[in-house]
């Protein structure tokens, strides 16, 4: 069967790419009474769209990309959503060959954000339009309304922003979408986003594995305590499913679901992403990486399985007198952890905006964050309130809101901590959060030593507290010094 081509200039915007996420954004668009255009590289997936799904919206299908480009008005928006790397460059290309200055090409699939400044620039030299944006929300997002962060130009938002703003979710008729930034801006914030998530998610693990291991606790029941949490501080999506993941039976044994799940995590990179970017930014993103290498760690069965048989566990036994205050402890702790990996989340999204001279406004970053993400939670109001008190704030731990929290949590947080270390349970974001938190409020560091050690082998020089300049000393000649500047 073929499709028939539609009629030219038909559609408010085209989406290429049909399978879930694509063909859920051009429902959601056509839900909100926009024309689509849809179109798949492989026809039977666009003909299976309309069969299931034609009647909710008006969306005028094509086989061939020649057909799809035509059927979109000028100047036309075309959404991409296929497999990325080097699908996302082909569809791009055949894209670029068949539109007109002034059109706008949309990648919204995970593209890394140094991908997307080359395509945009190589599509800008062609006089088109290119917009990455950031889609998160998963497949019921895409359908429902996700949070959506666009780049690319200002102009391409004038035309792209509203359809954008109307399929986002929205918090009290706030739309999660804003623009971003300049070229890869959109994908930049989105993985510092997926980032976030990881270390959502891991200091989430981190406190599940404590009851369990401390208190014995069945799944049921730490879902039962997460199903409590939700009521607090900690109130998040994240939350809300965790205490159903939790509360789900094994259909075959009866078992808790999740006691028969293999603890191996998986990953598809942009933990991985963020990690490399806050390494080359110099920015301290520890929770993060903490959170993605524990899943490297958990999939490394052949390693622990030899680690388990040779090193001892040297443990001690630590009395919990009171379970209720152990868990509110742990709970604490699960939010000191939190308040730090998101601080250091926004200062990577800071530091590569001042880099690459996009000026994202921090606090819009957490406001279309609120919903239709998987990091959604009312937390991030909070976040956009200090961006709003101080634009410039240097780090969003010393705003004065961040600040009393955390003094609220840190007894609570140490306790915890010091039992895990005691007891061999690991929580590495809860334990390397903390000592981020006692690094950064610091007086001194030891760095003045590390200084010393570098100038001793490789004559790398150092600053002085008590003088300007640059120094030097001969150390195998005690009391010279050279001063270089
Ligand atoms: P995944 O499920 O891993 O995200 P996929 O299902 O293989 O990836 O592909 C997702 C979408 O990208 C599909 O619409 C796919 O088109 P087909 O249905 O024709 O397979 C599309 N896609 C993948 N590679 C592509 C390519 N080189 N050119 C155009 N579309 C491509």
């Amino acid at each position: 069967m073929s499709i028939p081509t539609p009629p030219a200039g038909i559609a408010d915007i085209g989406v290429t790419g049909m399978a879930v996420m694509g063909s859920n954004l051009a429902r959601n668009l056509a839900h909100h009474g926009y024309k689509v255009a849809i179109h798949n590289r492989t026809a039977a997936k666009t003909e299976h769209v309309m069969a299931e799904h034609g009647s909710e919206g008006q969306f005028f299908p094509s086989e061939s990309m020649e057909d799809f480009v035509q059927s979109l008005a000028k100047p036309r928006v075309a959404i991409i959503m296929v497999k990325a790397g080097a699908p996302t460059d082909s569809v791009i290309n055949q894209l670029a060959d068949l539109m007109e200055p002034g059109d706008i090409i949309v990648d919204c699939g995970n593209s890394r954000y140094t991908d997307t400044q080359r395509r945009e620039k190589e599509i800008s030299a062609r006089g088109l339009h290119f917009v990455g944006a950031g889609v998160s929300g998963g497949e019921v997002g895409a359908l429902e309304g996700p949070s959506i962060m666009p780049g690319g130009t200002p102009e391409s938002y004038k035309r792209l922003g509203p359809m954008f703003e109307t399929i986002s979710a929205h918090v009290n008729g706030e739309p999660c979408c804003t623009y971003v930034g300049p070229d890869g801006a959109g994908h930049f914030v989105k993985m510092v986003h997926n980032g976030i998530e990881y270390a959502d998610m891991q200091v989430i693990a981190e406190a599940y594995d404590l009851m369990r291991k401390s208190l014995g606790m069945s799944a049921s029941q730490i879902g039962d305590v997460f199903a409590r949490w939700n009521a607090t501080e900690l109130n998040s999506y994240l939350i809300e499913i965790t205490a159903e993941v939790l509360h789900q039976q094994d259909a075959t044994t009866g078992h808790a679901l999740v006691d028969m799940i293999q603890d191996a995590a998986a990953q598809k990179g942009t933990g991985a992403w963020t990690v490399q970017e806050s390494a080359a930014f110099g920015v301290p993103a520890t929770g993060i990486a903490e959170a993605t290498f524990a899943r490297c760690l958990s999939g490394d069965t052949k390693e622990r399985a030899a680690a388990r048989q040779a090193l001892p566990a040297n443990t001690q036994m630590v009395a919990i007198p009171d379970m209720n205050a152990f868990i509110e402890d742990v709970r604490l702790a699960l939010y000191g952890s939190k308040m730090v990996a998101y601080s250091q989340g926004f200062e990577l999204i800071r530091k590569g905006s001042r880099e690459n001279n996009w000026n994202v406004d921090l606090g819009a970053m957490a406001r279309i964050w609120r919903a239709g993400c998987i990091i959604r939670a009312q937390f991030l109001g909070h976040i956009t309130d200090a961006y709003t008190r101080n634009p410039d704030l240097p780090l969003l731990l010393a705003d004065g809101y961040f600040a009393g929290e955390i003094a609220r949590v840190i007894p609570a947080w140490r306790r915890i901590v010091a039992y895990a270390a005691q007891t061999g349970i690991p929580i590495p974001m809860f334990s390397s959060s903390l000592s981020y938190y006692d690094g950064v409020r610091a007086q001194y560091l030891p760095a003045n030593l590390i200084q010393g050690q570098r100038d001793f082998f490789g004559a790398h020089t150092y600053h002085r507290t008590d003088r300007e300049g640059t120094f030097h000393t001969l150390w195998a000649e005690p009391g010279r010094t050279e001063v270089l500047q």
